[in-house]
C-alpha cells in the first residue's frame, strides 16, 4: 500500500494519512498500491496457495493494507468454494453457471471479508473499541471477528433488523444499539458516537479498508475457475462496497499483469431499494460512460425491501459501485421482492445451498438476463452467494410453507398428501 485516491476528486493521500475520507471534498478513499513494486510478490502469493495449502484471505496479504504478522488470523475468513451450478442454470438453458458460496465464513456472511481487514488494521493501530453501523451482517461480523480476537464491538443497527442478527452479534458479546430509525440513521450515529468516544469505526465504504477485504473475493473466483476470468459476476447490492471490492479485485489482478481483462460486474437491487442502479441509467441515458467522477451525483431512494441486507437509502459506497458497473460493462437489474423470495428455494433444491434473500437476488437476476436476451447460454457466470438464509428465516419461510403436521404413526404418513401426487 502507497497511499490513498479519493473516487470522486482524485485528490491523493500518502499511506500514513489517518483520516478515512478525503479531507478535499469528503468522498470515499481508495487504497493504492505500488503494483510494479509487488507484482512479483504477488505471483510468488498465488502460487504459493497451491503449494502450503493455506485457504484463508491472508494469503493476498501483498495485496491488502496490512502489516506483516506473525500470528495467523483466529478465525478462517474467505477461502470459500465456488460451486458449479448445472441443475440451477439448467433450469434456464445455462451451461456455465457458478455459485460463490460465501455463506461458509465465520459469520456466515461475505461481510467477514472487510471484517478480517479492517480488524487486522485496527490492531495494527492500536484499536480497542471497533464500531460500524449495519443493516445486520457487518454487525455480527464485527461481533464475531471481535470476538475472536478480544476487541469490544459496538454494533448499531436499525430496531427492525432479523432476529438472527441480533441475536449472533449479542452472543459474540458486542454492545448492540438497535437505532428507533433505518440503517442510514444508524450510519450517521455510528459515525458521531465513534468521533466522540474515538472508536475505530468499521462502517461499510467510509472505512477504505472494507473494500480491500472485500476484494479478495474476486480472486478466489479467478483461482477456482482455474485462473480464468469469467465473463460476468451477478452481485447484490446495497452500499455498494462489495461490488467496488469485486470489481477491484479484478482491477488488481490486471494492474499486477496477472489476467488481460475485468468481467462485467452486474449490480443486481432489489427494485424498492435500488440507488446505485438508478444512478447507472441516468448517466447511460445521457449517453455517458466515463463522466466526470468529481460531478456525478448518486441517487438516494426511500429503500423498503424484504432483503434486509440491501435495504439503502443512500449508499456509503455509491460513487465506487457506480464506477465499477460503468468500466466494467455491468448490467444493472432492479428484481421485485416476489422474484427474491422465490430465488431462495429454487436455489436451495437444486444446489443444497441455502441464501438470505439478499444473496438469492443475483439468481433472479440472472433470470432477468435471460428473459431479456442479455445473456448467452455459454456465458461464464458467477453468483455471488452472500450470506445464509439462516440468518432471515422468518422472510424465508413465506416461501416455503410449513411442515406437514401428523400424528406419531406411519398410517398419518399414509394419509397425507405425498400420496396423493
Ligand atoms: C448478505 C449480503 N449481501 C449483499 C450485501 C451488499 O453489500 P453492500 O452493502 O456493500 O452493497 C450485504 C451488505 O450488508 C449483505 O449482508
Ligand atoms: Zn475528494
Amino acid at each position: 500500500m502507497n497511499g490513498y485516491r479519493c473516487i470522486g476528486c482524485a485528490a491523493t493521500q500518502a499511506a500514513d494519512f489517518a483520516g478515512f475520507v478525503c479531507p478535499a471534498c469528503g468522498g470515499n478513499l481508495d487504497v493504492t498500491y505500488d503494483y510494479a513494486a509487488i507484482a512479483d510478490k504477488v505471483a510468488a502469493g498465488f502460487a504459493k496457495v497451491v503449494d502450503d495449502g493455506r485457504s484463508d484471505l491472508f494469503r493476498y496479504a501483498p495485496l491488502l493494507p496490512v502489516r506483516a504478522f506473525d500470528t495467523p488470523f483466529p478465525l478462517r475468513v474467505g477461502g470459500t468454494p465456488l460451486y458449479a451450478a448445472p441443475r440451477l442454470g439448467g433450469l434456464i438453458g445455462l451451461r456455465n453457471l457458478y455459485l460463490k458460496d460465501d455463506t461458509v465464513n465465520p459469520s456466515a456472511s461475505t461481510k467477514d471479508r472487510a471484517g478480517a481487514v479492517t480488524l487486522r488494521r485496527a490492531i495494527d493501530i492500536g484499536a480497542e473499541v471497533v464500531s460500524v453501523a449495519s443493516t445486520g451482517n457487518a454487525g455480527s461480523s464485527l461481533a464475531c471477528l471481535a470476538a475472536a480476537l478480544g476487541l469490544h464491538a459496538v454494533v448499531f443497527v436499525p430496531e427492525d433488523a432479523p432476529a438472527a442478527k441480533l441475536t449472533q452479534s449479542l452472543s459474540f458479546g458486542a454492545t448492540v444499539f438497535a437505532v428507533r430509525g433505518s440503517y442510514d440513521d444508524a450510519f450517521d450515529l455510528c459515525l458521531a458516537a465513534s468521533d466522540e468516544f474515538g472508536w475505530f469505526n468499521r462502517s461499510t465504504g467510509y472505512n477504505p479498508f472494507t473494500r480491500e477485504g472485500k476484494k479478495t473475493c474476486a480472486y478466489e473466483i479467478w483461482e477456482s475457475l482455474g485462473r480464468r476470468v469469467p465473463d460476468r459476476i451477478v452481485v447484490p447490492t446495497g452500499d455498494g462496497n462489495l461490488l467496488s471490492g469485486i470489481w477491484k479485485g479484478w482491477c488488481d489482478l490486471q494492474a499486477v499483469g496477472l489476467v488481460d481483462r475485468v468481467p462485467k460486474i452486474d449490480c443486481v437491487q432489489s427494485d424498492a431499494s435500488a440507488a446505485i442502479c438508478r444512478t447507472v441509467r441516468r448517466i447511460r441515458n445521457n449517453g455517458k460512460s466515463n463522466p466526470d467522477w468529481s460531478t456525478v451525483v448518486v441517487d438516494a431512494v426511500r429503500a423498503g425491501t424484504v432483503a434486509d441486507s440491501i435495504s439503502v437509502d443512500q449508499p456509503r459506497d455509491g460513487l465506487a459501485a457506480v464506477r465499477g458497473i460503468l468500466e466494467s460493462g455491468g448490467e444493472t437489474l432492479m428484481v421485485p421482492d416476489e422474484e427474491i423470495l422465490a430465488a431462495i428455494p429454487e436455489i436451495a433444491r437444486t444446489t443444497g445451498i441455502f441464501a438470505e434473500p439478499a444473496a438469492a437476488a443475483p439468481w433472479a437476476a440472472v433470470k432477468q438476463l435471460v428473459h431479456d436476451e442479455k445473456i448467452d447460454a455459454d456465458e461464464l457466470v458467477v453468483c455471488l452467494v452472500s450470506g445464509s438464509g439462516l440468518k432471515d428465516v422468518a422472510n424465508v419461510q413465506k416461501t416455503v410453507g410449513s411442515p406437514l403436521s401428523i400424528d406419531p404413526s406411519v398410517e398419518a404418513i399414509r394419509k397425507t398428501a405425498i400420496f396423493k401426487r
